[in-house]
């Protein structure tokens, strides 16, 4: 075991991720938000997330993600928008576009907003709805990313890829370059949330996994100065696991729209976590002291193979929700590490998948009424 210092005090936060709203118009079968979600009477109130930003910002965050849910489904986006640029955080709005008008994002932007990170479903528009589960949707999104050029915002374009759409990702790339975006964010599905419901119809094939990364790597080559593409890998058939959210509880947060605070995501499908609310303890406190952020910080709850593995402070042991997911004990090794007694298993399974007729999807709902 090699001599580098452990994580088990906290590091400063650099992100928060603020889900204000569970609301959306969109019903995308791959979301990541939570599979039981509820509506607009559990949401936080403006002036509670205005001290959530002040909170956050003299933690020593820096960005700040207004997401979802749809966030423009808050009429009080404006007002959350000037509250971060008020204390100094740097904001980017995550959307689908649909709730934005091009008056609407210029007041936006009037009142501080730093960056736009778009969703798309689709390069064509049958695609587009069917994985938005939203009627011209592209359409939709070409427009707010007309509206974003003219205002002279910075523009991400965001792609979940999978197998339905794998194919078109050369066209992705195309369009976010036309579209005037500064960089492409490629994730290929991670199977949380909705998207575990829809395996069958959404696991690439190895070998359009293989093709992603040479269209990737090639496109970066041909790019370069002119747009930059984060690429998340499928890891089902990699070698070690990505280091999920840099860490647990090492560089970011989550804010959930009733104010639960998570370490990342997918944190509730972890059994026996607890999750505090900004609304009864302050954000210093949960970062720096609650048991769920506290759970997996250091490498002491690590089993073999990580325990005694070089790779630890490299990916941490992988993600804790696909461990808790495929294992069955947020405490193992991320099967999709080859070093996990349950690799095999795992690409088996994902090769099943990759290989069924399945092309029907489960679309993401709300629970109780918005
Ligand atoms: Fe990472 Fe654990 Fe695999 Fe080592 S054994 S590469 S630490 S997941
Ligand atoms: Fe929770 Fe990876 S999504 S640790």
């Amino acid at each position: 075991m090699n001599a580098v210092p452990q994580n088990t005090s906290p590091l400063l936060p650099i992100a928060m991720l603020a889900e204000l709203t569970y609301r959306c118009p969109l019903a995308c079968p791959y979301c990541s938000n939570p599979l039981s979600m509820s509506g607009r009477s559990s949401e936080l109130p403006t002036e509670i997330w205005v001290d959530v930003f002040r909170q956050a910002a003299e933690l020593g965050i820096l960005h700040l993600h207004l997401s979802g849910g749809e966030p423009a489904s808050r009429r009080d986006l404006e007002e959350l928008v000037s509250a971060a640029g008020e204390h100094g955080l740097y904001s980017n709005l995550i959307t689908s576009g649909v709730g934005l008008t091009e008056q609407r994002l210029g007041e936006l932007k009037r009142r501080g907003l730093d960056h736009v990170q778009l969703s798309i479903q689709g390069v064509d528009h049958a695609t587009a709805d069917k994985f938005s589960g939203y009627k011209n949707s592209l359409a939709r999104k070409l427009a707010v990313a007309e509206w974003v050029a003219r205002l002279d915002i910075p523009l991400t374009l965001n792609a979940v890829m999978h197998r339905q759409n794998l194919d078109r990702l050369e066209d992705t790339i195309e369009l976010a370059v036309q579209l005037g975006a500064r960089r492409l964010e490629v994730a290929t599905v991670q199977f949380h949330g909705w998207a575990e419901q829809n395996r069958g119809a959404l696991m690439p094939t190895r070998e359009q996994v293989r093709q992603a990364g040479e269209i990737v790597r090639a496109a970066r080559e041909r790019l370069r100065g002119i747009l930059v593409i984060d690429y998340v890998p499928a890891d089902y058939y990699a070698r070690f696991p990505k280091a999920c959210m840099g860490g647990w509880g090492a560089t970011s947060m989550n804010v959930a729209p009733d104010g639960a605070v998570l370490p990342c995501h997918a944190a509730h499908t972890i059994p026996g976590l607890v999750f505090e609310n900004v609304q009864e303890r302050s954000l210093r406190d949960i970062w720096e002291a609650s048991q769920s952020f506290n759970a997996f910080r250091g490498n002491e709850w690590m089993q073999e193979p990580c325990r005694s593995c070089e790779r630890k402070h490299v990916d941490f042991g992988g993600c804790r929700c696909q461990a808790m997911a495929l294992a069955g004990d947020a405490r193992a090794t991320d099967p999709a590490c080859s070093l996990s007694p349950l690799h095999l298993d795992l690409v088996a399974a994902a090769e099943r998948d990759a290989a069924s007729q399945e092309t029907e999807l489960v679309y993401r709902k709300l629970t109780s009424p918005a």
